[in-house]
């Protein structure tokens, strides 16, 4: 890794306690980032800048954060901004999955997913860009990277709901991409299949729950036969290249692109 690919950047990340967003956020500080980190659960995202730091190059800070409300996410940029100066890229992260079949989707099931996975990405991207606008023009573009996932773009019949989150956050970043361009920020983002985390532990026993599948690890097992090109899952550690690309200059010329890092499952 460059340790100054990313100096300069100055990024806040949602959902960056564990998962996926904690591997990019020691990523993105190893690369000279400062990143701050927000969460729901605010000791284990200090934990996480503690480590990140305890590392050395970028900083790292952390805040408690429910990315649903306005005032979090506003707050989360004000306190990135105190900490770096500004802020000119933005990670929205945070998310979470309960399977359900079709008949059997509630009012609950859709609120949660839809409100965590979509609204407040969008409650994410408009409270930054505010910042980022208010900051005025810059040479390099300012950078909204949106997480998306192969529920983006295929139907899946046990995770209505979050499909219909994930072509969310698709719609998101290509209207977004158009929405903010006369302000010289670029909205990207990324699409995950299957990534060995927190989210997809619990999503496995839960798949055992409702029924869709008879014993743990098989929904893994079934993906890799049926689904995947490249035969295996993925860990964090694959994703950590993508999102560095995103964030840094390299992908200047980009804008209003999701790209998939699913093993080939799109393709198939
Ligand atoms: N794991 C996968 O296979 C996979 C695949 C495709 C896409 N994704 C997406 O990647 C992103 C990260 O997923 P992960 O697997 O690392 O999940 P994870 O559960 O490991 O981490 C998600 C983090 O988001 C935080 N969070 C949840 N609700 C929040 C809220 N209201 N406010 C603030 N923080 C909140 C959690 O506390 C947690 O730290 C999500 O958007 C997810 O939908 C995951």
């Amino acid at each position: 890794m460059d340790p100054n690919r990313l100096k300069g950047k100055h990024i806040l990340i949602t959902g960056a306690a564990r998962g996926m967003g904690a591997a990019n956020a020691e990523a993105f500080a190893a690369q000279g980032a400062n990143v701050c980190l927000g969460d729901l659960d605010g000791d284990e995202a200090q934990a996480m800048a503690d480590k990140i730091n305890a590392a050395g190059n970028g900083k790292a800070i952390a805040v408690k954060m429910d990315v649903t409300k306005r005032e979090d996410n506003r707050n989360a940029v004000g306190v990135t901004v105190d900490a770096f100066g500004s802020i000119n890229v933005g990670l929205f992260n945070a998310g979470l999955n309960k399977p359900r079949f079709f008949m059997d989707i509630d009012e609950d099931n859709w609120d949660m997913i839809m409100n965590v996975n979509t609204k407040a990405m969008w409650l994410g991207m408009q409270e930054t860009a505010r910042q980022m606008i208010a900051q005025g023009p810059q040479e390099k573009p300012y950078k909204l990277i949106n997480v998306g996932s192969i529920a983006s773009r295929k139907p899946l019949v046990d995770v209505t709901v979050y499909c219909t989150s994930k072509y969310g956050c698709l719609a998101l970043t290509e209207c977004g991409a158009l929405g903010l361009a006369e302000h010289n920020i670029t909205v990207n983002g990324y699409a995950p299949g299957v990534v060995v985390t927190p989210l997809w532990e619990q999503l496995d026993k839960d798949l055992v729950e409702i029924g869709f599948k008879e014993r743990e690890g098989q929904a893994y097992d079934d993906i890799v036969e049926n689904n995947l090109v490249i035969k295996r899952v993925s860990y964090p550690k694959d994703i950590i290249g993508t999102a560095s690309f995103l964030a840094s200059d390299d992908s200047d010329y980009m804008t209003g692109q999701m790209i998939s890092i699913d093993g080939g499952w799109v393709t198939k």
